[in-house]
């Protein structure tokens, strides 16, 4: 069987970054052309100036509520989830019809970890938070500080289930966007509340349609992403957790503690195999509804 793409190893991966960052820039406040200053960026119609440190663009101060992302399992992909590695084949398999050299914004970037997916692209990531790989700083519920018709495709990769304006973001992807590029975008369904207080979403395939048709995008795909088989793997493995530290935090002994645990444990395997046998046998493919209307979440191609 072909090892799945997600398992390549990206220390062999070089990005290549935008190298002309500042061709497609342009001032938030206004949009007027940037130019470079000894760690500024000056606004040549308006006069506004937003920081230049260590090769990022700071188009607004990293917020103190900001819970940033600490999980290593993100930049390790043998740990990724389900919806991870499902993410990436998403990611994978839109990027193919991406020719190589293109425009590629990434938005609310974080740690960049799809990035070996963007290797022959002219790459680009943003975001609020300043994670190692993001060139540009800025909040994007605000005007999106790059000139229009200026990307072939953007990514946003679980992310506007973050946003609290998503209908003003998804116009201003448009207005970035050349005629014809792509939004690819990837949102989660069932999934825990995460990176709070800045989670607001939970979106229906009807959402999408309805806000990408009302921003001006002309073609709209929706495509379920994992199942209620991966649903239930969540809830399980959430469940469980919580089940043995209750179940344990009444016993003093260390050693007598391993006797629930291995109850749980024994319980644990055989319902997973249960499932396991339900899910060979493919009698979800009768139960269509069941399947598709409980997706883990989305993937989505936009056109403009
Ligand atoms: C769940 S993470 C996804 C990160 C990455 N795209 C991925 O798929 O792993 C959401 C990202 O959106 C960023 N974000 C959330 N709200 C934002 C905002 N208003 N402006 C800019 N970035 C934002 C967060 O900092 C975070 O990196
Ligand atoms: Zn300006």
């Amino acid at each position: 069987m072909a090892m799945s793409c997600w398992q390549t190893d990206k220390s062999r991966v070089k990005l290549v970054l935008m190298k002309n960052i500042l061709d497609f820039l342009a001032c938030q406040k206004c949009l007027g052309e940037l130019s470079e200053e000894k760690e500024k960026i000056v606004c040549k119609k308006c006069g506004s100036s937003f920081d230049l440190k260590n090769n990022k663009y700071y188009f607004t101060q990293v917020k103190k509520d900001i819970n940033p992302s600490t999980d290593i399992k993100i930049t390790d992909s043998k740990k990724w989830t389900e919806w991870r590695k499902k993410n990436f084949v998403f990611f994978e398999t839109e990027l193919k019809n991406i020719p190589f050299g293109s425009y590629v914004l990434d938005i609310g970037a974080g740690k960049a970890h799809f990035k070996t997916l963007l290797k022959n692209m002219n790459y680009l990531a943003m975001d609020f938070f300043d994670y190692e790989p993001i060139n540009v700083v800025t909040d994007i519920t605000k005007q999106l500080p790059f000139q229009s018709n200026k990307f072939d495709c953007l990514i946003l990769s679980n992310v506007l289930e973050h946003v609290s304006e998503p209908q003003a973001l998804l116009k201003e992807c448009l207005r970035i966007l050349k005629k014809d590029g792509i939004l690819l975008m990837t949102v989660p369904f069932f999934i825990k509340i995460h990176q709070e207080p800045y989670d607001f979403y939970r979106y229906t395939p009807f959402c999408f349609e309805y806000l990408l048709s009302q921003a001006g995008f002309v073609k709209t795909r929706v495509e379920n992403i994992g199942d209620i088989f991966d649903i239930y793997k969540v809830i399980k493995k959430e469940l469980f957790n919580v089940v043995n530290q209750n179940l344990t935090k009444n016993i003093k002994s260390r050693y007598l503690r391993i006797i629930p645990r291995v109850f749980l444990k024994i319980f644990e395997i055989s319902i997973n195999t249960v499932f396991q046998i339900i899910k060979s046998l493919k009698i979800f493919t009768k139960a269509k509804k069941e399947k598709t209307n409980y997706s883990h979440g989305y993937g989505i191609v936009a056109k403009k």
